[in-house]
């Protein structure tokens, strides 16, 4: 028996009211197409999947096409029955179809597998993966032969129901297994005479019940996991629920989540045990976290790496960094792409940091700006630093050695090394590369200037008098 998976993802999305085609948009950081594509791989090679696309075919298979799936076009979008009939060519070396919808992200590979052998066990013509949600409004609706055979009559969509068939709560999710010979052996009998006159895939169980074949129906485990996404208030509703389960995975594994009402945390994010995460903290993409670790509220991670026992204070921005263990960032320091923080290391407030690689122990604990630096271990760089790295055209390193003292308010103006234990005086605007173990201060000499206060209360006393 061979099987293939065909995944219909060329629709519009009229009801989003967006420029977006809908199966890029995004749930839990990630495209819904991706999500089902996800769950497809991992009942079939990504070989054996074939995507339809259609609605801006082109941007959506650019988003996708790393997962290794194959597309076929549906050029005109007339109705999920048209999309496969558009897809038959392409399928033609398997026995048996799944059909998964592009707009359903949050289906499990269980169910999938599940759907399949239930469709192979039942030797049925066609399979319908059905639920009973709490809200059954605005889906199709499942006709059974008898409520507890598995046989189904047709399938009807909401703006079809008769008024005896309100009634009916189980949905259709869109999600199907089709013997393929039954499927491209009657397909041609579907007619456009409905509300939208698009060619619907669902009156494939009346036709196919009506030739005699096989239509079963079987309800997946957890309603949810098969709600689609047609609305963005939908949207936001499946987003919720994904990073709600994304949470309870985490804590399921020991991490200890204060409000995961209140977090975001993508699907794909790792976090190690016993790492604490407070209310309203993001962390999301790629990220990784390792244990023992503490993110307070409001901090933002992206696509980035924590080793053990790291802390990231309230209201960091971190991107595409690496935190090495024990080191400790903020609070509100904001990290852009392509820092690396090293062991124990400190990043203060109001500290900003690009492509900057802070050696261990190192401390730039207050106001300060490392820009395209190359820092040692053990280096303090002092309050108010600033790595001047831009001079309106180009971008120039700065080096600075192991042990390096920086002393507060300094500007160093790259290109420049800071040779191994120097010092920077406070306040210097330093040009030149300094070597090691000197001391570089690069500032206006200090005039004193004795009595000079004094005199002058005295003099403006004696104004006062003179009147
Ligand atoms: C469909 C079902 C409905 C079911 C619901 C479950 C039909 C007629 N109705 O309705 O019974 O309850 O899914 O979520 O199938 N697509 C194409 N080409 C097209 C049209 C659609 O590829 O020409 C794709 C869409 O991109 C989408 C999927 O097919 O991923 C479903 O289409 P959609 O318009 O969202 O169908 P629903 O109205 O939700
Ligand atoms: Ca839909």
């Amino acid at each position: 028996m061979r099987l293939g998976i065909v995944i219909m993802a060329a629709g519009k999305g009229t009801r989003l009211k967006s420029k977006r085609a809908k199966v890029l948009h995004e749930i839990g950081g990630r495209p819904l197409l991706e999500h089902v594509i996800a769950a497809a791989a991992q009942v079939v090679s990504p070989n054996d999947i074939l995507v339809i696309v259609g609605h801006q075919a082109e941007t959506v298979q650019a988003a996708v096409r790393d997962t290794g799936v194959r597309f076929v076009v549906q050029e005109e979008q007339r109705g999920t029955g048209h999309a496969i009939q558009a897809a038959e060519p392409g399928t033609q070396e398997y026995d048996e179809l799944i059909v998964l919808s592009g707009d359903v992200p949050l289906l499990r590979p269980e169910t999938v597998l599940a759907l399949r052998d239930f469709h192979l066990r039942e030797r049925a013509a066609m399979t319908v993966l059905t639920a009973v949600p709490a809200d059954p409004f605005g889906y199709g609706r499942v006709l059974r032969q008898s409520p507890d055979a598995p046989e189904v009559t047709a399938i009807v969509e909401q703006k079809a129901l008769e008024p005896e068939q309100l009634g009916v709560r189980e949905i259709n999710s869109g999600i199907y297994g089709f013997q393929r010979k039954a499927l491209f052996q009657h397909i041609g009998q579907l007619r456009a005479n409905n509300l939208h006159q698009e060619l619907y895939l669902t009156d494939m169980a009346r036709i196919l019940h009506d030739a005699g074949e096989r239509v079963v129906a079987i309800a997946a485990a957890q309603p949810e996991e098969v709600l689609g996404a047609n609305t963005i208030a939908e949207m936001a509703k499946l987003d919720r629920e994904l990073h709600m389960a994304t949470a309870q995975r985490l804590m399921d594994n020991g991490v200890i989540i204060q409000r995961p009402e209140t977090v975001v945390i993508d699907a794909r994010v790792e976090v190690g045990a016993d790492t604490v995460i407070e209310p309203f903290a993001q962390l999301l993409g790629k990220t990784r976290v390792g244990s023992d670790c503490r993110i307070r509220s409001y901090a933002v991670l992206e696509n980035t790496t924590l080793e053990d026992q790291v802390t990231i204070l309230h209201s960091c921005v971190i991107e595409d960094a690496r935190i090495d263990r024990g080191a400790r960032i903020g609070p509100l320091a904001h990290l852009r792409p392509g820092c690396h923080i090293g062991e124990g290391a400190h990043i203060g407030n109001f500290v900003e940091a690009k492509k900057t690689h802070l050696g261990k122990g190192s401390k730039a604990n207050h106001l300060t700006y490392l820009g395209d630096a190359e820092i040692g271990s053990g280096v303090n760089i002092g309050a108010g630093t600033i790595t001047c790295n831009y001079d309106g055209v180009n971008k120039y390193p700065t080096v600075i050695g192991d042990g390096v003292f920086i002393g507060s308010d300094s500007a160093l103006v790259a290109p420049i090394v800071i040779g191994e234990g120097a010092y920077v005086g406070a306040g210097s605007v330093i040009t030149k590369d300094v070597p090691a173990d000197a001391l570089a201060v690069a500032r206006g000499k200090q005039v004193i200037k004795e009595g000079w206060a004094k005199n002058r209360r005295a003099q403006r006393e004696a104004q006062k008098t003179r009147g």
